[in-house]
């Protein structure tokens, strides 16, 4: 029995040296990076818990001295908070005496936090600053002597913020986020967060039965999106032959898919044929709100879906603005926290033209659910399937970016980055 079989029954126990990824190959991808416990294990330390900034927070969730966020790196549980100085800290969601989350609430206001069990008590600054009966009671019991409160601080990442965006990193040889980003990136970046003051409005959150790198190659699979998405195509959001281009670091491991919306744009029959799945000759939508998009940003684009390597989804998808956070929930399920947002100043009709257009996403939106559905499949065609592997060939000889739909360019450049990382 190979034991590629062995790891997709689940097992924790097989080396990572029995997988073999063909040398040098990009254009394919075993199986076995989407379904083996321990692909996820040395993802946490090399990925998320490696040189890579993470998102953790917008600042627009933390308004206040003492305002705090539960958030993840990786699945790793972390607080956000603004101190009492206005710094902002992240820190591990883990009480230094049992393991516990001791913060239990999603958001909030706090002076301190009490882990729920023994009452552990933590201060915004991430420091263990009380132990209930430490020093025991009438003379028996409690701490030993010695017990230094200093030495049980939960773990501390370093943050760094752009434009209104909290990112975190474990690894103290992080470059910085700005080298990190890169300079093709953050110019997408800097569009939607230009330091205009965000206004949160709406969250949604949905468990997806996919590994988290599948929704990360989605974004990078612009291929996809004239078959797999009636609304897009139909309704024009995105047709073959529009001007769009997949934006890529130097790295290979953000991408940017950019797309320009052209209602003047000929659909001719050829075009009608290659997409014959998802466009529906002589449709329209009744409510031409969902696909107008309201000129508002300095930029030829009016979509671009962002990946940012770990675990960030930047989305501006006509005036609908959001962004989704990826947490791993073991190899087969990712949790996705999206957050909705416009901007301090909006007219109260743009803020009901960004809700409205935001049901073009989330977990039942007109275009997500699609994604979450495919997600699926592709979960279980990997955990169901003889072993074997996927194949990602289109657009030879490009890696990257690229200024065609029909490409999977920019997934070869991830998996050229992740191979490296992970070394496998
Ligand atoms: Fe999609």
């Amino acid at each position: 029995m190979p034991d590629t079989h062995i790891v997709n029954n689940g097992s924790n126990n097989v080396a990572l040296d029995g997988m073999h990824w063909p040398d040098g190959d990009l254009s394919r991808i075993p199986d076995w990076i989407y379904t083996s416990a321990e692909v996820l294990d040395r993802e946490r330390e090399r990925i998320f818990l490696g040189e890579c900034w993470n998102f953790v927070a917008l600042e627009a969730e933390l308004p206040n001295i003492g305002s705090y966020k539960r958030s993840y790196i990786g699945d790793v549980p972390v607080i956000v908070t603004r101190t009492d100085e206005d710094v902002f800290k992240v820190f591990e969601n883990r009480c230094a005496h049992r393991g516990v989350e001791f913060c239990r609430e999603l958001h909030g206001q706090a002076n301190e936090f009490i882990c729920p069990y023994h009452h552990w008590t933590y201060n915004l600054s991430g420091e263990l600053i009380s132990v209930p009966f430490r020093r025991g009671d009438k003379g028996k019991g409690g701490m030993p002597k010695d017990f230094a409160l200093g030495d049980y601080n939960p773990k501390h990442f370093r943050v760094a913020r752009r434009n209104g965006v909290i990112f975190a990193t474990y690894s103290k040889d992080t470059e910085s986020l700005e080298d990190y980003l890169g300079p093709e990136t953050m110019e997408q970046f800097d569009v939607v967060f230009s330091g205009r003051e965000l206004k949160i409005l709406g969250y949604y959150k949905n468990r997806l039965n996919g590994n988290w790198k599948l929704y990360h190659e989605n974004l990078k699979d612009p291929y996809h999106a004239t078959l797999l998405h009636v609304y897009l195509a139909t309704f024009r959001l995105m047709v073959a032959g529009q001007k769009s281009a997949m934006i890529c670091d130097h790295m290979g491991r953000h991408a940017t898919a950019a797309s320009a919306k052209d209602d003047a744009i000929e659909i001719g029959d050829d075009l009608v044929d290659e997409m014959k799945g998802a466009f529906r000759v002589g449709m329209d939508l009744n409510d031409g709100e969902f696909t107008r998009y309201v000129p508002e940003f300095d930029s030829p684009w009016t979509v671009t879906m962002s990946t940012i390597w770990p675990n960030l989804i930047v989305q501006r998808e006509l005036n609908t603005l959001g962004i989704r956070h990826i947490v791993p929930r073991g190899p087969h399920a990712l949790d996705m926290y999206w957050t909705m947002f416009g901007y301090v100043g909006d007219s109260e009709e743009m803020t009901r033209h960004r809700m409205k257009q935001g049901n073009l996403m989330g977990p039942s939106g007109y275009l997500g659910v699609d994604d979450n559905e495919a997600i699926k499949f592709l979960q279980d065609g990997f955990k169901n399937s003889i072993p074997s592997e996927g194949v990602v060939k289109l657009d030879p000889g490009n890696e990257g970016g690229t200024d065609t739909l029909i490409s999977e360019a920019s997934i070869r450049s991830l998996y050229r980055h992740y191979r490296e990382v992970m070394n496998l």
